[in-house]
């Protein structure tokens, strides 16, 4: 299905067939605003769909630009041969290599960063769900036209970028990564950024996601367009797995109506990487939130949780189903897939030879190092 016709597959979006709903169990105590979503009446939105559909888009566009990745545009091998590797540059910034070890350091300052919400009394107790999806807004941004975008430059760092619609919120994110950035000004925003995805992902309980750094600051000029969409007869068959796996994510974190005009979490355990996204995706009735703000879903059972029209048409399109559904009976092969998807995401643009070694790594969790 190209992408055109996943869009229309959201608009047509249909109510499932009511399914027997089952108790569930609360996983994460720490999930302190569990209640807020049905005790408060939802505040007006402030933003239509474009930022859905665009955002939708660059999934299948990184999706796309990974396959295509290997053949590489003209301007980003122009890009690589130009520009010093990230270590290169910071060796010439501040004469200084920064090793494995180096980065490990990083790694644990945005893992206490992430802790730091529980003080702030942020959302559900972590900022990984948010450092999370500026990592992906920085890397899903890659066009594999024109060999821009994506996390080299680090351009969400400018306006207009900065201002998109789709990136409202991401201001929380990119200020708790300057305070990182203070720590070891040595590193690249690109890198800093997709660590910090790394870190959240790792932290909270998810699967390992192998990273290695090599991403150079680059320049306002270098900006991204608004609302890029994938080229939808790019689309293919082999590509869904991908797609469906990096939706995944919305097992963490929670939609802000200040932010997207969205509101609510996915799961019941939104700092806990599970594939609980698309288990209850299957396992709850979704029905049409009656509201004033944007088209979404929420279960029918607690009125609690969310889905956006374009996770729900997941369950909708066959060939999404057949992926969306493995994922739901089997956390490993979800776990395994989310790993490699987004291993690839953060690297879409980064021209290889930038890279500092020529596998990315494995970076131990916190509790691992203590071990
Ligand atoms: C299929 C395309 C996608 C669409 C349309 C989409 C849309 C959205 C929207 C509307 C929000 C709510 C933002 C807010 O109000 O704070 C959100 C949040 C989030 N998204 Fe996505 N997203 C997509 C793909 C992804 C991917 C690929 C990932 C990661 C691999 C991801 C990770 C997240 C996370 C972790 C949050 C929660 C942020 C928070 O708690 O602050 N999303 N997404």
């Amino acid at each position: 299905m190209s992408f055109s016709a996943l869009r229309a597959s959201v608009r047509k979006a249909v109510f499932p067939a009511p399914t027997v709903a089952r108790a569930r169990v609360q996983r994460v105590p720490a999930f302190r605003r569990f209640n807020s979503t049905q005790s408060t009446p939802p505040p007006s939105p402030n933003k239509s769909y474009t930022g859905i559909y665009a955002g939708f888009g660059a999934v299948a566009v990184a999706g796309v630009a990974f396959y295509v990745y290997s053949s590489q545009s003209d301007s980003a091998k122009a890009a690589g041969t130009a520009l010093k590797s990230g270590a290169q540059a910071a060796k010439v910034a501040a004469n200084f290599v920064p090793t494995k070890e180096d980065y490990i350091k990083v790694y644990n300052k945005i893992a206490q960063v992430l802790d730091e919400a529980g003080d702030n009394d942020y959302d559900d107790g972590s900022y990984g769900p948010v450092i999370l999806r500026l990592a992906w807004h920085c890397s899903g941004t890659y066009d594999k036209e024109t060999g821009t975008g994506g996390s080299n430059y680090a351009t969400m760092r400018f306006a207009p970028e900065s201002a998109h619609g789709a990136n409202n919120g991401l201001q929380v994110a990119r200020g708790l990564m300057e305070k990182v950035k203070q720590e070891f000004p040595w590193i690249s925003y690109g890198d800093l950024w997709t660590l910090g995805g790394v870190a959240a992902v790792q932290e909270m309980s998810g699967p390992k996601i192998p990273w290695r750094p090599g991403r150079i600051d680059g320049f306002a000029a270098q900006a991204t367009p608004d609302g890029r969409l994938p080229d939808a007869s790019q689309g293919a068959a082999h590509l869904r797995n991908e797609i469906v796996a990096l939706s995944g994510g919305h097992a963490l974190g929670r939609c802000h109506s200040d932010r997207s005009g969205y509101e609510g979490p996915w799961t019941f355990s939104p700092i806990t990487v599970t594939n609980d996204f698309f288990k209850l995706l299957f396992d709850e009735t979704w029905v049409w939130k009656k509201w004033e703000g944007p088209k979404q879903l929420e279960d029918k059972k607690t009125r609690s949780l969310m889905m956006l029209p374009t996770d729900y048409v997941l369950t909708q399109d066959k060939s999404f189903k057949k992926f969306a559904k493995a994922y739901a009976q089997d956390q490993d092969l979800f776990f395994k897939d989310f790993s490699a998807a987004v291993s690839r995401l953060f690297e879409l643009g980064v021209p290889t030879q930038q890279f500092v070694s020529s596998e990315p790594w494995i970076l131990p969790t916190v509790d691992e190092q203590k071990s």
